[in-house]
């Protein structure tokens, strides 16, 4: 049920649950400093309660409502990349309910590049915001994305289809001058280097979220091989021996592929194929490491 920005305020206020647009893909917001909204998004979602959940805020302002620890690397980081797709990890406030850290010590915070829902932020204060799907299934881009996931009746702010169409990098900054990826987004990691080095991760240095199934449509999905099959999701300029076939986009413009992968794994489930196939030969460089790992983590046999 597609709902007025005054509306998406009040019931926000009132500490209900509504979808919300971002440049990244849709969020399912609440207050973060209500218990009640906080656990409705778990709950509906269907979300482990081990998994934090991300606050947006709308201006700078808003940040010592969560955190006192802002260190020279967040400025500059804050500064090259906020409002956008960049998400940092900083020391939370006790105060801050566990509801939204999962009981952690960091808070992920970020400030989204999308001025209907900053407006709605500035007005609200800070908003928790995970993306607006079941888990485990892929994120939202466009409204009709979270009826089917929720059902007509679910309040939904459109914004029309988002912009990046890729979550948000996530980093956690260290106590030198550097930082860690914890997930990669939609900020390449090349664009981050510019500002503040980059520091190889352990592989344990993820976020919660990784450790759960991601990104998968119901369809079992395999990598291209060298045979025919019925159905590729694939390149445009590129010719496939198959009867059916999911395009991308261009091998070449990968912020077109990202805007559109998400909207064809959900596609590919409409059309009860047996199984697909997916093109996976593309150089991971720049936002197509992202996508390569997203792809990744949506085939049946990782
Ligand atoms: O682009 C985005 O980031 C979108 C839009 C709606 O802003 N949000 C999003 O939220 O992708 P979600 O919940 O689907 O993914 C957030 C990830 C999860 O994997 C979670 O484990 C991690 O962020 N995360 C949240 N809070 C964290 C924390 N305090 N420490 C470490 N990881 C955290
Ligand atoms: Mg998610």
């Amino acid at each position: 049920m597609i709902i007025s920005s005054e509306e998406a305020c009040a019931r926000l206020q009132d500490e209900f649950v509504v979808a919300v647009p971002t440049e990244t893909v849709y969020g399912l917001a609440g207050r973060y400093d209500s218990i009640a909204a906080c656990e409705t998004i778990y709950s509906i979602k269907n979300r482990p309660r081990d998994n934090p959940l991300i606050v947006h805020i709308g201006s700078i302002e808003q940040l010592p409502l969560l955190t006192h620890c802002v260190t020279e690397t967040h400025k500059k980081l804050i500064d090259a990349f906020w409002p956008g797709p960049l998400t940092l990890l900083f020391d939370a406030l006790d105060s801050l309910p566990k509801t939204v850290t999962a009981q952690q010590k960091m808070v992920a915070i970020r400030m989204p590049n999308h001025p209907t829902f900053l407006e709605i932020l500035k007005k609200t204060g800070p908003l928790v915001a995970p993306s607006a799907n079941l888990s485990g299934r892929p994120s939202p881009t466009r409204p009709s994305h979270i009826e089917h996931d929720f059902g007509a009746l679910f309040p939904v702010l459109d914004g029309g289809q988002c912009v990046c169409g890729l979550e948000s990098t996530i980093l956690s900054i260290g106590s030198s001058e550097s930082c860690h990826i914890l997930r990669e987004g939609s900020v390449p990691r090349g664009e981050i280097e510019k500002i503040v080095p980059v520091k190889e991760s352990p592989i344990s240095c993820v976020v919660p979220g990784a450790k759960y199934k991601h990104y998968a449509p119901k369809t079992p999905l395999f990598p291209l091989g060298n045979t025919p099959v019925e159905c590729v999701i694939g390149f445009k300029e590129r010719r496939y021996r198959a009867q059916h076939v999911f395009v991308l986009g261009d091998s070449t413009e990968p912020e077109e592929v990202a805007k559109s992968l998400y909207s064809i794994l959900r596609a590919l489930d409409h059309c009860q194929f047996g199984k697909a196939y997916v093109d996976m030969d593309f150089p991971t460089e720049g936002l197509f490491s992202t996508i390569y790992e997203r792809l990744s983590r949506a085939l049946s046999c990782q």
